[in-house]
């Protein structure tokens, strides 16, 4: 498969205002971030709130600079390129839907205007043929005709996310990024909205990923799953291999959160807060709530390892979790956490 995207060593740090020294402070929202998505594969990316998925998603798109390292698309490196060749490879190759339709959709315009804004900025077609466009594009994500003309405000939740589906795909992308896109929807569309997703990605041959904090769905709709903890890639498993065959004990610990009924498994119980994205902890960051922490965990970030044998398989781990039985060991220096 060829990549269409390469993040590698890709860091982004925000300044935020208040606390620190000098009333200022870093915030680390991805950290030595490696990450390629292939032409056609579904990527999912799972994590706690505040992890960087929504970063990460962003710097996918070009819409987020990296502080440090370096984006790929389809080769290219995206920063190298001047503002417009960006817009015109990028804007166009790629895709975004965002959580919220009610705010990333311009309540002022009607849809067709939202629909058509992106055909007429890349001077997509003839004036005529993108008229038609705009209807194909409607017909595709399943709304009706009749709701070309109206507001967005007049539309229910599941079909403004339709919309924004639709505006994301007017350009014929190879990829979409869609971040949380059916976590601020009623809980009875979100399937619809899942299942439409599924259906483009097959019909179009698009390539996908996939941010939510389900990591059930995660794993059903994606062929590799990457796992964030506090703005680094901690782990990377192909979708088959989940959940048992996962080494990093913080995705273990995500899944035993949420057993799938076929899949019972003993709940892990992680104790004390997430650290602060402005002062992370030295070495590996999960250590501060890993069972399985030695001090050597303290001292570097973990390598990147290969899974022999499972390709696409990497994890970040001192003491990776090899087994059932070994789950149940706990570290080999610390005794494993208990509710
Ligand atoms: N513009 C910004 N300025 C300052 N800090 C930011 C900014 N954007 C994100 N952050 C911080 O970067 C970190 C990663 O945020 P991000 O939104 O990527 O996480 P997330 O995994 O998407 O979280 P959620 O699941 O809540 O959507 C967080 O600590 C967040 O507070
Ligand atoms: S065992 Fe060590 S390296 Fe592995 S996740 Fe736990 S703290 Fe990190
Ligand atoms: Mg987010």
């Amino acid at each position: 498969m060829t990549d269409l995207i390469e993040l590698t060593d890709v860091s982004v740090t925000h300044r935020t205002h208040g606390g620190g020294l000098f009333g200022r402070e870093r915030v680390h929202a991805l950290t030595g971030v490696g990450l390629t998505v292939a032409a056609g594969e579904t990527v999912g990316v799972v994590g706690e709130s505040g992890c960087g998925k929504s970063t990460l998603a962003r710097v996918l798109v070009g819409l987020q600079r990296p502080t440090s390292g370096t984006a790929r698309f389809r080769g290219e490196d995206v920063w190298g390129m001047t503002g417009a060749h960006r817009r015109a490879s990028v804007g166009r190759g790629i895709g975004m839907v965002f959580q919220d339709p009610s705010t990333s959709l311009n309540r002022r315009l009607t849809v067709r205007r939202i629909l058509r804004d992106p055909l007429d900025v890349h001077r997509r077609h003839s004036p005529a043929d993108r008229a038609a466009r705009v209807s194909e594009l409607a017909d595709l994500v399943g709304l009706p005709p009749s709701a070309l003309d109206v507001l967005p405000g007049q539309l229910s939740g599941g079909q403004r996310q339709r919309v924004a589906i639709a505006r994301a795909l007017a350009l014929e992308p190879a990829l979409l990024v869609a971040d949380e896109p059916t976590s601020a929807l009623d809980v009875s569309v979100r399937a619809q909205i899942l299942n439409l997703l599924l259906d483009l990605k097959d019909r179009l041959g698009l390539a996908m990923v996939f941010v939510s904090h389900d990591i059930q769905t995660v794993r059903r709709v994606s062929d590799r799953v990457v796992t964030m903890y506090l703005g680094r890639v901690v782990e990377q498993t192909p979708a088959g291999s989940l959940p048992d065959g996962s080494r990093h004990p913080y995705t273990r610990a995500l899944f035993s959160a949420t057993p799938s009924l076929l899949d019972p498994v003993e709940p892990i119980v992680l104790t004390g807060p997430v650290p602060s994205a402005v002062h992370p902890p030295s070495g590996c960051p999960f250590r501060t709530r890993c069972w399985r922490a030695t001090d050597a965990c303290a001292r570097a970030m973990p390598g990147v390892r290969t899974e022999p044998g499972a390709a696409g398989h990497e994890y970040r781990c001192l003491h990776p979790v090899l087994g059932a039985a070994d789950l149940a060991a706990g570290s080999p220096a610390t005794p494993r956490e208990t509710p």
